[in-house]
């Protein structure tokens, strides 16, 4: 019962932590529509399920989206940031955007590999908010 109300509130506190980020998701205003851009929307709902699923203590669906954001991440790794759209694939700026993405990867790698275990969960959700954050204050286009 405790381990259950502790989970609950766990649950809710990375809920809110990963749905009121205005780094990770507060992306209303964007420049205009991209592969990518699309591809970050998915990883979105992919990390948001997998919250979902971890408030239902529900590894299946958990692991499911946990697969949908990694498969996603990898893709991601392969396109080009709005930003840099006239760079070659070898530029010093590309290349530090993959390691960005490697970097997530990597993250996403350990948090399937935490399974159901609360006390390693939590601080992989912040490193991940944490990499998202640099990513998106580095890569993204600014369009204002
Ligand atoms: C789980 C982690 C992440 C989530 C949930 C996420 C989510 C998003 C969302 C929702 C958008 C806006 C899409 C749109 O409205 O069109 C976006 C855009 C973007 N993100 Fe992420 N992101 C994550 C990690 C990263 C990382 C690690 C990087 C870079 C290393 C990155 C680079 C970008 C770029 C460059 C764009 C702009 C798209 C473009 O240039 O075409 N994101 N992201």
């Amino acid at each position: 019962m405790i381990k259950r109300i502790r989970r609950l509130i766990f649950a809710t506190s990375a809920t809110l932590m990963l749905l009121t980020s205005t780094e990770v998701f507060a992306h209303a205003e964007h420049c205009e529509d991209t592969e990518l851009g699309d591809l970050m929307k998915s990883m979105k709902d992919d990390l948001k399920g997998y919250v979902k699923g971890f408030k239902q203590s529900d590894q299946k669906t958990m692991q499911k989206h946990l697969n949908e954001l990694i498969a996603d991440s990898k893709n991601a790794r392969t396109l080009m940031p709005l930003k840099y759209e006239s760079q070659s694939e070898t530029s010093v700026n590309i290349v530090r955007y993959q390691e960005g993405m490697d970097k997530l990867v990597e993250l996403l790698y350990e948090l399937k590999q935490a399974g159901d275990d609360n006390s390693a969960i939590k601080p992989l959700l912040a490193e991940v908010k944490k990499a998202s954050k640099k990513g998106h204050d580095a890569f993204r286009k600014d369009c204002d």
